[in-house]
């Protein structure tokens, strides 16, 4: 959600801001700009509307030099996406880039406009232009200026700052959003996460919420939000070229798809102890024996992931979960018990939905578990215990294995909670670790599967709505479906549980709506099938993912079938997810939409 990168030091700046701005595109591509200082210590600006190609054929145009600068690639909160609205904004004798919302900018432009202050553009972002050079005027060194400046700002934020007459000086700052400092060599960045900075440098840091920056080419100097000088570890992050680039795929979706198995697969020997080859999890902060009750929450496809979470933990370990949404979870205040647990899962540690129930719960003395992908984010830093996920970085907007490492992460604290809460037997565990482990390999056989899903594909592109059906721990698997399917494909989906149909949805059916069943033979089958007979009875077109013997059951029901291998219940809703994915991918690229930044998202969604 907003791209920030900026650079102090030798080299002509723009373009490591740019490529930087690259990496950065699937937080927003609504609108991109970069300023730098030129040889006159003057701020010059190129920004357009649209995706970064537009600002590269701008910086045609108005090529900008200098070794100081600041870029920024918009998802849009406050103003349309316009190249006016486009940042970075010019105040004066600053230019600064934000991402996040400033919640007081009405109250905060009133009285700038009071003081003769005129405003270009419609968002809350220019204030913060303002102000900053507001203070400068009031005679304050930009260091004092950036800090008088942050501590009016409320809401959430990242900034970089650049000052005229300053060459050589980068000023940043987050609160609630991240930002992350990269050390250079006679060079020093700015970047909203370590995929910008990845290839510029391997020593990074993670600024904490409220800490403030200066830097300079040869220098970095950190502040808290009481103005005091603080240390943070340097982390060294080792992505390859590999890891953050397309690897020879069309897209960064295909890519992430192929990933699967070693997603899973990584995740799982992460989690797994070599000798006995049993599941185990680093120590909890509480035993997971005495606890009454779990709170799951998490955003998009990690909430997905978190209800069939909360079907294995409920089955298998006994423990009573509560799920929601963390956008609903944050305002609905069930009461929570002493101690209890709080389960948080994100892909990229920072969505702000999540984080803000993250805070409210550790307020209420809940013991905060994340799942995470990445480890060093704002919520993993906030966690009492972090169970990293090992899926590499995911780029594509939409998420695809990381998924299914949520899931490979919580089949295994299932089966550890389980084992500690007595409610599995030797044998039984071992049956279940052996499913997981055998997994990567069935997910590897899934991918030989393009083909026909590419079939399937074909008739959902026709379709203008598209039921997926699932029931008991495949229904999430149902909801993520349609959900990839409706984000890059823009074609209306909706999930039910199948036994739901009956009562309400079933009137929708006709043959112009195809109906996308997930339908292991091991789950609640005999069920599903009636269900799908009576979306047959009625002109349905049944398209199933099912396996060999779930086939030959829906012979003569289903339209069209691609048929997994089988495997056990336990595992069925991580090796189903992956055709699911496919299909959206595969009609996605019929429909011609633009796959791995799908209009309107963001992948990293920082504001409420
Ligand atoms: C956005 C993305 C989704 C993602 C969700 C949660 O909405 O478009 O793909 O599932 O955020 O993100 P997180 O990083 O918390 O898993």
């Amino acid at each position: 959600m907003c791209g920030i990168c900026g650079v102090v030091g030798h080299r002509p700046a723009t373009p490591i801001v740019f490529e930087g701005l690259r990496r950065l595109e699937y937080r927003g591509y609504d609108s991109a700009g970069i300023a730098t200082l030129d040889a006159q210590q003057r701020i010059t600006r190129c920004r357009a509307s649209g995706k970064l190609d537009n600002l590269a054929e701008a910086l045609k145009e108005t090529p900008l030099t200098g070794t100081t600068a600041i870029g920024h690639t918009r998802w849009a909160t406050h103003g349309a996406p316009t190249t006016n609205n486009a940042h970075p904004h010019k105040a004066g004798k600053v230019a600064i880039v934000h991402n996040g919302i400033i919640e007081n900018y009405a109250e905060l432009r009133q009285k700038l406009q009071k003081n003769g202050r005129e405003f270009k553009t419609e968002t809350d972002s220019e204030t913060v232009a303002h102000l900053l050079d507001e203070e400068l005027k009031r005679g304050l060194s930009p260091k004092d200026a950036a800090y008088a400046t942050i501590r009016q700002l409320e809401g959430a934020y990242a900034v970089a700052m650049i000052f005229e007459d300053h060459e050589g000086l980068l000023i940043g700052a987050r609160h609630g959003a991240p930002l992350a400092i990269g050390f250079g060599e006679g060079e020093m960045f700015l970047g909203s996460d370590s995929l910008a900075l990845a290839p510029l440098s391997q020593r990074i840091t993670y600024l904490d919420d409220g800490d403030w920056c200066v830097l300079h080419a040869d220098s970095v100097t950190i502040y808290d939000a009481t103005g005091s000088e603080v240390q943070r570890p340097v982390q060294t992050v080792a992505l390859t070229a590999g890891q953050i680039g397309k690897d020879g795929y069309r897209h960064f979706m295909e890519k992430e798809l192929h990933e699967h198995p070693v997603a899973i697969g990584q995740t799982l020997q992460r989690m797994m102890d070599p000798v006995t080859r049993r599941i185990t999890l680093p120590d909890m902060p509480f035993d997971p024996a005495d606890l009454p009750r779990a709170t799951i929450t998490a955003c998009g496809s990690a909430f997905y992931a978190g209800m069939v979470g909360r079907y294995w933990l409920e089955s298998l370990a006994r423990l009573p979960v509560d799920i929601d949404v963390a956008s609903e979870l944050r305002y609905r205040n069930p009461p929570q018990p002493n101690q209890g647990m709080a389960l948080l899962i994100s892909q990229s540690g920072e969505t702000a939905d999540t984080l803000g129930v993250l805070r409210a719960l550790k307020a209420e003395n809940q013991r905060i578990v994340s799942i995470l992908n990445v480890e060093q984010s704002t919520m993993g830093r906030e966690s009492d215990l972090v169970l990293g996920m090992v899926a590499g970085p995911e780029i594509s907007v939409a998420s695809t294995k990381a998924f299914t490492a949520q899931l490979s992460v919580l089949a295994a604290l299932t089966i550890t909670f389980a084992r500690k809460r007595g409610t599995l037997d030797e044998a039984q565990e071992q049956k279940l670790t052996q499913s997981l482990l055998d997994l990567p390999s069935h997910a590897a056989t899934v991918l030989g599967l393009f083909d026909a899903i590419r079939k399937m594909a074909r008739i959902i592109a026709q379709a203008r709505d598209v039921l997926y059906l699932g029931r008991g721990i495949c229904m999430p698997i149902a909801q993520e479906g349609a959900l990839k399917l409706k984000e890059i494909s823009y074609i209306h989906a909706e999930a039910y549980a199948a036994g739901e149909l009956k009562h309400g949805p079933i009137s929708l059916i006709d043959p112009s709506v195809p109906v996308v069943a997930i339908a292991p033979s091991t789950i609640l089958f005999e069920k599903m099938l009636s269900n799908l007979q009576e979306a047959k009875a009625r002109g349905g077109l049944i398209l199933a993912f099912t396996d060999a013997q779930g086939a030959k059951r829906l012979e003569g029901i289903a339209d069209h079938m691609v048929v997994l291998p089988d495997v056990d219940a336990f595992v069925a809703p991580i090796l189903y997810t992956i055709p699911v994915q496919i299909l959206a991918y595969e009609v996605a690229l019929l429909k011609g939409t633009d796959v791995d930044q799908p209009r309107n998202l963001a992948k990293s969604v920082t504001v409420e």
